[in-house]
């Protein structure tokens, strides 16, 4: 187990390089099954999801080997169908092995993945889609069984915007017999990536990047070399951090457009920020403004960076409301920000942030990857220093954060312990 030793008082300045996105990656990775041979993923984070995925992928036969950031793939030997429970129980997107599995090889035996911190996480539109498109779905023992010769076309409403569901489908549907209509796809970069990514190695599908996707399935795809996307989230985290700071950070290999939620409360906060190509320059010279904040699907606010939004509103010059439409439960940090001094009361969906807090370093514990950054993120500015236990919470998600944050002015040091 690793802790953070992190150091307040630091302002952030300087040049970050951000990393491929973490849940592009994990969209990406199980196309390999949909196709025997290489593929080579560049960009690829080397965070512990990555690491995660690449052994689920190798309990089934792909050899998967992460040199620097380009992540190759062999599914040339499959020779299991079944992902068990020892990988899914670590990573909720063991499950987008679903539908490559019975599209390709007509079977699948998947664990059905926990709930997490955050409350429970239904797989519901994954298995109805799969339905949907012919497969034989049943559920015992924890394990999903799916099964269904040869996949056929048809329409699909995912009735919630769900990314998982999007992709798992989405996924299925390109090797289905005949056309499939998806309505309400999910538009997170994410999904519209791997969407790209299937057209490059063969797959028919119109309307990219809109929540209705026309599928015209074929016979078979090919491996391909593709590049990741920016971890716009990633990306979030870091400008939030610089906020938090009164810093001058630029953040470098981003897409700002993933960012147009982010970026404008960052202004609507007192922040400047310039955008240039693929780099993103925010400085901040005041305590924030208080801005409210209510996440929502893709182009919404992500609720994958609320909970650092909601450190950052300790500072603000009054109070501000955090609402998570998506998880509503989302709100594990609250306690940890409160062992630092922080004033949040939470309710329903949502919780109420009082600004001007004066915070001081204590001992925190992770509860999931974004909640963890939201703990680094007020260590950074609270007095004295903040120790922050199960940080493999947060490798999950980000590479080498301390080393990014460290080199643009932050003083935070990993030390291994026994607390659990
Ligand atoms: C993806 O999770 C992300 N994970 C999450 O990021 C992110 O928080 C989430 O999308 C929302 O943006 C990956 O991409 C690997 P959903 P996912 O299906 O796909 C409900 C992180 O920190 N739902 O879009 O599981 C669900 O309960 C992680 O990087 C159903 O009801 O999320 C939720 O309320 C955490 N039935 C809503 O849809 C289903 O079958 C959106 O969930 C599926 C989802």
């Amino acid at each position: 187990m690793d802790k953070f030793i992190v150091e307040g008082g630091h302002r952030l300045n300087g040049r970050i390089t951000v990393s491929g996105a973490k849940n592009a990656s994990l969209a990406l990775m199980p196309t390999c099954l949909l196709a025997p041979g290489v593929f080579h993923l560049d960009n690829t984070p080397n965070n512990r999801d990555v690491w995660t995925f690449s052994r689920l992928l190798g309990s089934l036969g792909v050899h998967a080997e992460l040199n620097g950031h380009t992540l190759l793939l062999d599914s040339t030997n499959i020779n299991s169908f079944e992902a068990p429970y020892e990988h899914v129980k670590k990573m909720r997107a063991s499950i987008y092995v679903l539908g490559p599995l019975v599209a390709r090889f007509g079977q699948a035996r998947v664990s059905l993945p926990g709930g997490c911190n955050f409350g429970p996480r239904p797989v519901d539109l994954h298995l109805k889609g799969l339905e949907k498109l012919g497969a034989q779905i049943s559920i015992d023992g924890g394990y999903i069984n799916a099964s269904c010769p040869r996949l056929q076309g048809a329409p699909f409403h995912f009735d919630i915007s769900s990314v998982g569901a999007s992709v798992n489908v989405m996924m299925a549907a390109v090797l289905a017999k005949g056309h499939t209509t998806l309505t309400n796809v999910a538009i997170e970069p994410e999904v519209t990536a791997l969407a790209r990514m299937l057209v490059s190695m063969g797959a028919n599908i119109e309307g990219i990047g809109t929540t209705t996707l026309e599928i015209d399935g074929v016979d078979e795809l090919r491996p391909v070399r593709h590049d990741t996307i920016p971890d716009r989230i990633e990306a979030a985290t870091f400008l939030i951090a610089a906020a938090m700071t009164r810093g001058d950070v630029t953040l470098d290999h981003v897409n700002p457009y993933h960012l147009t939620a982010v970026i404008q409360k960052l202004e609507e906060s007192g922040a400047e920020l310039d955008v240039a190509g693929d780099t993103i320059r925010i400085t901040m010279n005041d305590a924030p403004n208080a801005v409210d904040i209510t996440t929502a699907p893709y182009p919404g606010y992500p609720t994958d960076s609320q909970a650092q939004w909601a450190a950052y509103m300790l500072l603000a010059k009054g109070a501000s409301r955090v609402r998570d439409t998506i998880y509503p439960t989302r709100f594990g940090y609250v306690p940890e920000l409160q062992r630092l001094g922080a004033d949040i009361e939470t309710g329903d969906m949502y919780c109420v942030v009082k600004g001007g807090a004066h915070l001081s370093g204590a001992t925190v514990m992770s509860s999931d990857l974004r909640a963890s950054a939201s703990l680094v993120l007020a260590g950074m500015v609270a007095e004295g220093s903040t120790e922050i236990l199960r940080v493999y919470h947060l490798d999950r998600g980000y590479e080498s954060l301390e080393h990014k944050l460290n080199a643009v002015g932050a003083r935070i040091r990993r030390e291994r312990t026994e607390e659990f």
